[in-house]
């Protein structure tokens, strides 16, 4: 469900024709419905509404001020995994008792400023790291709330980039030894143990790997339980895929209905850490097309935008859909939809059915609200896109473009 649909000819975002956005903000830019934002989120709480539960939205999936806020409003707290998504959280106004930390590389620097910030928890993800918080916790004459995070073996069935829950992964304490660690976590007086988290990866398209994972963790609580270790959260982590090419994937309600028997006899609140599956598909990237070009007996569309704004398709060979702005008939041809950055790798898609297209004309590269602006970069010293977000009739630059004088901030050419 999103609100990207042709109106007459023109594709839309909500009530407002891409070709408007594009012409009054310029290209490449991402564009976010926000009633697609609230309803994604709205369904994910709905679905798990028969257990205490809430969501800590993954901001690493978008970061934006307007993002975070829009879901701040709807009662979202935040999963971060840095000092500066802390700042963000805050900022948008996401109270920090829904914040926790996850993250292998927490520096003491930013556990002062979570444990100043109030967080709801860290997600501790070693024991070194652990007696790291301890010191700084004791510091501050305060106690770290933590869950650690235990890495239950499980395949995800993903792209391995994106697979985190396998043995050899290097997030999370083993499940065969989260006990130990535990008891040892328990032992240290600065630190309060309150939960267990899990993370098993990223776009997972069946309910089975969650199942099989979270019956290993309420295994782990009623352990723990039974020790006296006070588990009171189960944080599941996020992972829930959506469709890029429109194909079939578990709704919220189906992972709500397999976890609930388990999640719901270990008596703990339940935290959702989701990120794609609220934002991916409330966001697309408008591109202009710059030329056509042969070489060979390949066919090229060069873009506006490239590898430097959108990075999945070269990095995870990641599909996106790419639409025409305007509907007309076209003949078809097969191409490769290439961006003006000097890597043969800079491309957003490969040897694609696409109908035609001419220099000046639009394209939507669909599902591309997470993992897209907050993995863009400046290589070659390209300004980062604008981002700018729909909401019924009207919309607002969320992000101005970057200027050139944002590329050399704070360099300095050496006397
Ligand atoms: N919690 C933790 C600890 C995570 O590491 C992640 C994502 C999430 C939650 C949110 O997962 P989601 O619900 O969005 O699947 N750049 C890759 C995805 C990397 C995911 C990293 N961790 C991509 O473009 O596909």
């Amino acid at each position: 469900m999103h609100d990207f649909e042709f109106k007459g000819g023109d594709l839309y975002c909500e009530e407002v024709p891409l070709r408007r956005i594009a012409k009054e903000v310029g290209t490449p830019v991402y564009v976010y419905s926000r009633r697609t934002l609230r309803d994604h989120y709205r369904r994910l709480d709905e679905a798990f509404s028969s257990l205490p539960h809430f969501i800590c939205y993954s901001v690493k999936a978008n970061s934006n001020l307007a993002v975070l806020a829009t879901l701040a409003a709807e009662g979202a707290g935040a999963d971060i995994v840095s000092g500066g998504e802390l700042y963000r959280a805050l900022k948008a106004g996401m109270s920090p008792d829904k914040v926790v930390y996850a993250g292998i590389g927490k520096t003491r620097e930013e556990m002062d400023y979570a444990l100043r910030s109030g967080i709801l928890m860290f997600n501790v993800e070693s024991e070194l790291e652990m007696e790291a918080l301890d010191g700084v916790a004791g510091e501050l004459g305060t106690k770290a709330p933590v869950a650690l995070r235990v890495n239950p073996d499980v395949d995800p069935e993903t792209h391995p980039y994106i697979a985190t829950g396998l043995r050899e992964a290097k997030f999370g304490i083993g499940i065969e030894e989260a006990v130990e660690a535990y008891r040892r976590a328990a032992a240290l007086g600065n630190l309060e143990v309150v939960g267990v988290h899990q993370h098993i990866g990223s776009q997972i398209t069946h309910v089975e790997p969650f199942r099989e994972s979270i019956s290993r963790v309420g295994e782990l609580v009623e352990k723990l339980q039974s020790l006296g270790i006070g588990i009171r959260y189960i944080n599941i982590g996020g992972g829930f895929g959506i469709p890029y090419r429109g194909e079939e994937v578990p709704y919220p309600r189906d992972y709500a209905l397999a976890l609930e028997p388990i999640l719901r006899r270990s008596g703990c609140t339940v935290i959702l850490e989701t990120g794609r599956m609220i934002v991916g598909n409330a966001g697309v990237l408008l591109t202009r097309v710059l030329y056509r070009k042969r070489t060979g007996e390949k066919r090229f569309l060069v873009v506006d935008a490239a590898m430097n704004d959108l990075i999945r398709p070269s990095l995870y060979g990641s599909f996106h859909e790419i639409v025409p702005v305007e509907k007309r008939d076209r003949q078809g041809e097969k191409v490769d939809v290439v961006g003006p950055v000097c890597e043969s790798g800079d491309f957003l898609a490969r040897d694609r059915e696409m109908p035609a297209l001419e220099p000046g004309e639009l394209l939507a590269v669909m599902s591309a609200g997470a993992y897209s602006f907050t993995m863009s970069s400046n290589y070659n010293s390209r300004r980062r896109a604008a981002e700018v977000m729909v909401d019924g009739g009207r919309f607002e630059v969320v992000r101005e473009r970057e200027s050139y004088d944002d590329l050399v901030r704070g360099e300095r050419i050496m006397a």
